[in-house]
């Protein structure tokens, strides 16, 4: 299979500039089984206030921008997982949404939350599904969290062959560290970050594609749009031995892992 990222720019509360700009660069990545997108890239990140950040949520049953998704996935006759700024009720959540040639088919919404995103958003309660695409199982992390390793490995432990990353990077960490995430739980890994500025936040580009060995695919320039697609080839995912007699998840002890003690926490 092809899969890929898109990195652009999303407009802090132009949702019509952002649809145009998707379906632009979606245009660009009909090659793709799998394409993703940034996280919250209908509507931009750094909201001023919870009232902005509502203003510019859409429900996923009513959502212009999912429906833009839907027809693209469609067209392309691909898969796309995009970051939304979702709305649910009176809450917000930070999600990533899946859709493909026969429709939508879920959504990821964002366990850990960064900074000033408490402020906006609710935290994710979906936990870490796994969804399966054309005999390929995917799963899906929202940026910041790429720090935690549990959900790498949950994901990994149900079977995840690539991981999806919609993100708008600020630390300088996860270029580096997400390829060794992907390299202890032997998957691919697709962050399509976004770059540019809002209010003071710069978004660090350099979205990536890394291999289940590591090995960077590919990096995006710091400050452009850009669209890469490369062969995925899930062997690479399935081969868990780090060496002839080490597997990287049946090697696991979990039952020295647990229970954690209260002075553990
Ligand atoms: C982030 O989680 N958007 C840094």
């Amino acid at each position: 299979m092809k899969a890929g990222i898109i990195q652009f720019a999303p407009e802090l509360g132009n949702l019509e500039s952002n649809y145009q700009k998707t379906e632009e660069l979606l245009k660009q990545a009909i090659d793709a089984d799998l394409i993703v997108l940034p996280e919250l890239a209908n509507s931009g990140y750094n909201f001023s206030s919870k009232s902005q950040a509502l203003a510019l949520s859409e429900p996923i049953d009513d959502s212009n921008y999912v429906k833009l998704l839907l027809k693209m996935a469609v067209a392309n006759n691909q898969f796309i997982v995009a970051g939304l700024n979702e709305r649910s009720g009176e809450k917000l959540y930070n999600t990533a949404v899946l859709v493909g040639p026969s429709g939508y088919i879920g959504k990821y919404r964002k366990t850990h939350l960064f900074w000033n995103e408490f402020d906006f958003f609710e935290k994710g309660d979906t936990g870490f599904p796994v969804f399966e695409i054309n005999n390929t199982k995917i799963g899906i992390l929202i940026c910041f969290d790429w720090i935690f390793p549990e959900a790498w490995r949950i994901l990994a432990l149900r079977g995840a062959e690539i991981i999806c990353h919609p993100s708008n990077l600020v630390l300088p960490y996860a270029q580096q560290a997400v390829p060794v995430q992907c390299m202890m739980n032997r998957v691919y890994g697709l962050t399509a970050n976004r770059y540019g500025t809002e209010a003071g936040v710069t978004f660090s580009g350099r979205s990536f594609v890394s291999d289940p060995k590591g090995k960077m695919l590919y990096t995006a320039p710091a400050d452009q749009d850009a669209v890469f697609i490369t062969d995925i080839d899930l062997s690479l995912s399935n081969d868990k031995m780090i060496t002839p007699r080490n597997h990287a998840l049946l090697d696991r002890r979990p039952e020295l892992y647990h229970p954690l003690t209260d002075t553990d926490i």
